[in-house]
């Protein structure tokens, strides 16, 4: 897939990297996105080892990787984060952002250099300056991953929400962005969040939390980003999500 621009106001940018074109059953399909500002990127969520190759493919076609200055991961994830040396190689001058929860799993991957890694405070950051403008690393956790974190963008009101908000349709019917009636979607969302998400107190705060923002669009790691209404009834339907530890009886399927 192309990559495709969701926001653009001449001089910053915000790009839905292409996905996946051919459906591996076997395989969670994944998006990456890449924020630009004049001639510099932030890319949030680039993904594993597997998706590398398309991924670079993608971000080429917008900017040089050497002006890529920071890479966001939301968590631990090998879907987010096992390209990290891959990225770190390729993308010379960037700087890592990812919970401080995470960092000494890092080597693990083959990362040894902390001196790029920027280590987030569970309380989360905001207006956090990078090229001529700002980001707030905002505090995620236990949705899924104890140390998770999302992305807002005041320059276009993107909130990027990791692993929140997905939907996972079946291949035929995947769309880049929805904004349709919330109902239709929430078959595809309500698998995942119930049994991923830890807890429906972490759903709240959550909620409470993202709504100090004016949200244009939730920008997912999976599946369609959410727009318009869509972003508002998302958010309704998730501050009263039971999941988790709330129906952990029927996980040993009592
Ligand atoms: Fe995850
Ligand atoms: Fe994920």
């Amino acid at each position: 897939m192309n990559n495709i621009c969701l926001y653009d106001d001449g001089k910053h940018k915000y790009y839905l990297l292409g996905w996946e074109e051919t459906e591996d059953p076997n395989m969670v399909p994944t998006n990456q996105y890449l924020i630009v500002h004049e001639n510099k990127g932030f890319l949030l969520d680039p993904g594993g080892a597997h998706v590398f190759p398309r991924v670079l493919a993608n971000v080429s076609e917008i900017i040089a990787p050497e002006n890529i200055e920071g890479i966001f991961y939301s968590h631990q994830d090998p879907d987010v984060s096992s390209g990290i040396t891959m990225w770190l190689t390729i993308a010379s001058r960037a700087k890592i952002y990812i919970s401080e929860l995470w960092i000494r799993f890092l080597p693990h991957f083959g990362v040894f250099d902390k001196n790029r890694i920027v280590g987030l405070k569970d309380r989360g950051e905001k207006g956090v300056r990078f090229s001529g403008y700002t980001l707030d690393f905002v505090p995620a956790h236990f949705l899924h991953a104890p140390g998770h974190f999302n992305v807002y963008d005041p320059i276009s009101k993107i909130l990027f929400s990791g692993d929140i908000g997905v939907s996972l349709l079946p291949f035929s019917q995947r769309v880049q962005i929805y904004e349709g009636d919330f109902k239709n979607l929430v078959s595809a969302m309500e698998g995942f969040h119930k049994r991923y998400m830890t807890s429906n107190a972490a759903c709240k705060i959550w909620v409470d939390r993202v709504s100090e923002y004016e949200i244009y669009m939730i920008a997912p790691q999976h599946g369609a980003v959410l727009k318009g209404n869509v972003v508002k009834e998302f958010l309704k339907w998730f501050k009263t999500l039971k999941c988790g530890s709330d129906i952990i009886e029927q996980f040993y399927g009592r």
